[in-house]
């Protein structure tokens, strides 16, 4: 029986991942900051799919956690078959006057700890010669977009450094997946505070269970990449090969200023 290492399965789009693979037999290990969530889906999960379902309450933006996510799974003799990397947030505003602790922690845990538990699974996954990495990027990844910047420059990250382990991989048996998603209706605009009238625009929202199909999908075909939401997110993501980076992100901040 496969496990998956889903971080940020308390709600959206982890959540969506967890139910996922639950229902298609995998044993689950989740993570996040919230007990009694966690432990409810695990409940709920564990009941109906007679699966085995491990929780680890962890704010993985603090030093240590991600070591002791993998000691944890190590000692329980866990294998992991799927690391999705989930977990993240976002700050909207103007940098200059932004939280540094908040942006800093947005570093953390969009980036550090993405490749630090990447870093420690991809070893024993390359000796097994199988297994799955899906980082959770955006269709932030494909430009830079003012008054979200560093969560926007944290997706470029994800989707940087994905490409080239995917390609590193090829030969190992080890599939490794960007998953870009579009605005999707989840807790992430509420808790990155934007503008009602920011968030409006993105009336058409993807659900998070459409953005874990269309990961399932592209990585069965072996893709590096899958943008989710349909047409237009995939003409957003693909409009900075055609238009120069300066006059879209000149657009951009229009379009993003509250
Ligand atoms: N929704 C969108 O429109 C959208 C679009 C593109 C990409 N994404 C990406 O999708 C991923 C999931 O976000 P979502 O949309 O599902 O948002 P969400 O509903 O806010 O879920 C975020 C998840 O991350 C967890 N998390 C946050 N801070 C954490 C920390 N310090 N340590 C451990 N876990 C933490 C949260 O759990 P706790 O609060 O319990 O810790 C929650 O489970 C993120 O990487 C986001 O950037 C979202």
């Amino acid at each position: 029986m496969s496990t998956a290492l889903i971080t940020g399965a308390s709600g959206g789009i982890g959540k969506a991942f967890a139910v996922y693979m639950a229902a298609r037999g995998m044993n689950l290990v989740l993570v996040a900051r919230s007990e009694a969530k966690l432990n409810q889906l695990a409940t709920d999960l564990q009941s109906k799919h007679n699966i085995q379902v491990d929780v680890l309450i962890k704010d993985l933006t603090e030093p240590g956690a991600t070591n002791a996510v993998f000691d944890y799974t190590q000692k329980q003799g866990i294998t992991i078959d799927f690391l999705i990397n989930n977990a993240g947030f976002g700050d909207y505003g103007d940098f200059a006057q932004s939280d540094e602790n908040r942006q800093t922690q947005i570093v953390q845990l969009n980036i550090l700890a993405l490749v630090n538990l990447t870093h420690k699974y991809l070893p024993l996954m390359q000796q097994n010669r199988s297994g799955n990495i899906i980082n959770i990027a955006s269709i932030a990844a494909f430009q830079p977009i003012p008054y979200i910047s560093v969560y926007a420059a944290s997706k470029a990250f994800v989707l940087s450094f994905s490409q080239a382990l995917w390609a590193e991989n090829r030969n190992y048996g080890v599939r490794i997946l960007c998953s870009c998603p579009g605005p999707t209706e989840t807790n992430f605009f509420t808790e990155a505070k934007f503008p009602e009238a920011i968030a409006a625009k993105n009336a058409q929202m993807s659900t998070p269970e459409t953005v874990v199909q269309d990961a399932f999908r592209a990585l069965e075909k072996g893709d590096s990449v899958v943008v989710s939401g349909g047409f237009a997110n995939n003409a957003i993501a693909n409009l900075s090969r055609i238009v120069p980076r300066q006059t879209l992100v000149s657009f951009l901040e229009k379009q993003f200023k509250a």
